[in-house]
């Protein structure tokens, strides 16, 4: 069997690097991007693999998405999977007293990061007349929370985004996913309320996600004979019910 290659956003922690690891097990070829390259390439020389290779750029720069682009095309014509999956939540404050800066981040990685990748990779896909694109969405990606109005936005435009490249794509044998997990154990509350402590506290007495179960829900829709699109994919840890509703012993 052809041993296929998957580009993984934001592999330098949590879900990106659990792919990683799960994919490469499988015996994918890689494609780590993300911006901490030391990481990127520590992650490479400890995983089993095919080939793998590590490129760091920042997906709020679309100049430095277009650079990447370009410069391994080479690799790109041969891709037959993107996985979307950088992102983050900044701060948790109310709408008047959130921090604008703290939106364009959100927004510039989670929702033009993502499309501006998607469009530098899909026209290479749609040549080969086969690919998979999975986009990192969120459960904040179909219900909203408050102190969590701009993360969800940019969540539901992936969301949006995801159904509509759907049928734009139709008839040319790609596949499009959502996957939309809730509370996952990873770097993730660390980056958005930026403390280890207030990070530890988000997850008091219940018991949150791995990153490993996402990746094992993306290596499955992956693995789906190819006439079969798992559209969306709404994954919560036993404890939480709903977006603001955790249950914690
Ligand atoms: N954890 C959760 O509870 C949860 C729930 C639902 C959905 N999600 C989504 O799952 C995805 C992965 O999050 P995670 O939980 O694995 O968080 P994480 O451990 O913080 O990982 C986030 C990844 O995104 C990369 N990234 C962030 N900004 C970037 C940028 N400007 N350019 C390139 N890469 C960037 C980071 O790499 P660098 O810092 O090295 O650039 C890192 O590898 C995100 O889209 C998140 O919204 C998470």
């Amino acid at each position: 069997m052809k041993q296929k290659w998957v580009l993984i956003t934001g592999a330098s922690s949590g879900i990106g690097a659990a792919c990683a690891k799960k994919l490469g097990e499988m015996g994918y070829n890689l494609i780590l991007t993300g911006r901490r390259k030391e990481r990127l390439e520590e992650l490479a020389n400890n995983i089993k693999a095919g080939e793998t290779l590590v490129a760091s750029f920042d997906l709020q720069k679309p100049g430095e998405i277009e650079s990447f682009c370009a410069r391994h095309e080479a690799y790109l014509k041969k891709l037959d999977v993107l996985i979307n999956n950088a992102g983050l939540a900044k701060g948790n404050e109310k709408v008047d007293e959130g921090s604008v800066k703290d939106w364009d981040l959100m927004i510039d990685t989670n929702v033009k990061g993502l499309m501006h990748m998607t469009r530098g990779v899909l026209p290479h896909m749609v040549a080969k007349k086969e690919g998979h694109i999975v986009n990192l969405g969120s459960v904040a990606g179909r219900w909203t929370y408050p102190g969590g109005a701009v993360y969800c936005a940019s969540k539901f435009a992936v969301r949006a985004f995801t159904e509509g490249l759907r049928m734009d794509l139709q008839g040319k044998n790609i596949r499009v996913t959502n996957v939309e997990p809730g509370m996952v154990n990873t770097e993730f509350s660390l980056v958005r309320m930026g403390s280890k402590e207030k990070a530890e506290a988000v997850y008091q007495g219940m018991t949150p996600l791995k990153a490993e179960d996402i990746a094992d829900t993306v290596a499955w829709v992956l693995l789906r004979p190819t006439h079969v699109n798992i559209q969306e994919i709404v994954i919560y840890p036993t404890d939480q019910a709903h977006v603001g509703m955790v249950h914690r012993s």
